[in-house]
């Protein structure tokens, strides 16, 4: 029987907002969505927004005098502003619109790439990141560290899937010139300890970049509180459109760092013989930006805030603690990563005896239930634990506890399947 947790939120109410929970697939099988670490759904709050705008006041921003020109401009400008206090920034022109968060950390390493002292990446210098990240927090890392010669160096990982900080003061040192990580494991739900990390960057003068794609829309998420320098997210997981991402920095780091890519909107003036560039944000939006999807973002920052990022960590903490026990209780799963609900998030990997998460998956989404299979775009972490893949389900706030018994009852129906 369905367990009443407390601290969950009324997701019967909240659930009507999105429409796409009452879908009834295969057999008249009702959608158990739990693949929220890919992509969350979207509610109607947002969907409206979007239909507004095409309906109401498409056209290019900062380039128009007319009228729909000066709307959509403050459409945009003003989801900036909602992004900028959504995440405690000290400055809306810290707020850098991209195209999702690999965009945004690729921008970081491309700014450091290109930059002059005292920002200079070269052969003497060292980059650290951590087993755990996703592949778009390693991919940019190396492509830099291959172009300049610079070191690329890691923290391992724990047995239990936490951060082996043991020999930090080696790892992060003297020459470290950026520090890059992720709050929260897109693959174990791991939290990872932001503090001892940046008090050692800042030990040694080394700048931090936190990937928060997997915090954002799950926790409340300060930009000063985490003292970081540069912090990437998506919208497209934080009940938003695909399509858009953010990159929060610091305004003195905005201004010193050059631009990566050029073009329209981020020149100040332009000759043949060179370009003044505007000053940040415009500085890293060349070209025309995702209009449509910042002004989604921007409505989907109304959403969360209405319902409070607290109250959205409070539930899906309460709903991971019950999926963790639950799921213990089904012989031969393995979870991969923390076991406890404290410092972990709500995306839960495991393994099912010698069952292939790709069956695993494939007999789940027959009865209705959609997980990811696969390694997550976090390889390493399954090379770590000599897995080829896990199956993970993540939940959000409209997840229910009704699901988390779907999804335990779902693995038996795997485990009599394959016998
Ligand atoms: N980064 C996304 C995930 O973890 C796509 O599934």
């Amino acid at each position: 029987m369905t367990q009443q947790l407390p601290g969950l939120l009324d997701t019967e109410t909240l659930r009507k907002d999105f429409p796409i929970l009452d879908r009834v697939l295969h057999d008249g099988k009702k959608l158990v969505y739990l693949d929220n670490a890919a992509t969350s759904q979207t509610p109607r709050q947002v969907l409206d927004v979007l239909s507004e705008y095409y309906e109401q006041h498409n056209a290019n921003v900062h380039r128009g005098v007319h009228v729909l020109a000066e709307e959509a401009t403050a459409l945009y400008e003003g989801a900036r502003d909602k992004v900028a206090e959504f995440i405690n920034a000290p400055s809306r022109n810290e707020v850098i619109f991209t195209k999702n968060a690999s965009e945004s950390l690729n921008l970081v390493a491309n700014m450091l790439g290109w930059a002059d002292e005292p920002y200079r990446v070269d052969s003497d210098t060292e980059i650290v990141i951590t087993e755990m990240e996703h592949h778009s927090n390693i991919v940019p890392w190396q492509l830099l560290a291959q172009r300049t010669g610079a070191k690329l160096k890691w923290f391992g990982l724990t047995d239990d899937g936490r951060l082996d900080l043991s020999d930090i003061n080696e790892i992060i040192n003297e020459k470290t010139k950026i520090v890059s990580f992720t709050l929260v494991s897109n693959i174990m739900g791991t939290v990872n300890p932001v503090e001892a990390i940046v008090r050692r960057a800042q030990e040694v003068g080394a700048l931090v970049c936190v990937d928060a794609s997997q915090a954002a829309p799950h926790m409340p998420l300060d930009v000063q509180a985490l003292q970081a320098d540069f912090v990437a997210f998506t919208g497209h997981k934080m009940c938003g459109p695909t399509g858009i991402g953010v990159l929060w920095g610091r305004q003195e780091l905005l201004e010193d760092l050059p631009p990566f890519l050029g073009g329209g909107e981020m020149i100040e003036t332009v000759s043949m013989h060179s370009s003044t560039y505007a000053p940040a944000p415009h500085k890293f939006e060349a070209g025309t930006p995702p209009i449509s999807q910042a002004i989604g973002l921007g409505a989907a920052v109304d959403y969360l805030s209405s319902i409070g990022m607290d109250k959205i960590a409070q539930h899906e903490h309460a709903i991971t603690e019950y999926a963790v026990k639950r799921l213990q209780e089904v012989p031969d799963l393995r979870i991969i990563g923390p076991t406890t609900a404290e410092d972990r998030g709500a995306a839960i990997s495991f393994t099912l005896g010698d069952i292939h998460p790709h069956d695993v998956g494939q007999v789940l989404d027959e009865q209705g239930i959609a997980v990811r299979v696969g390694h997550h775009c976090a390889r390493p972490v399954c090379l770590r634990y000599g897995i080829p893949a896990t199956t993970r389900a993540s939940f959000y706030l409209y997840s229910t506890p009704a699901e988390v018994d779907a999804l335990v009852e779902g693995l038996e129906h795997v485990r009599n399947f394959f016998g």
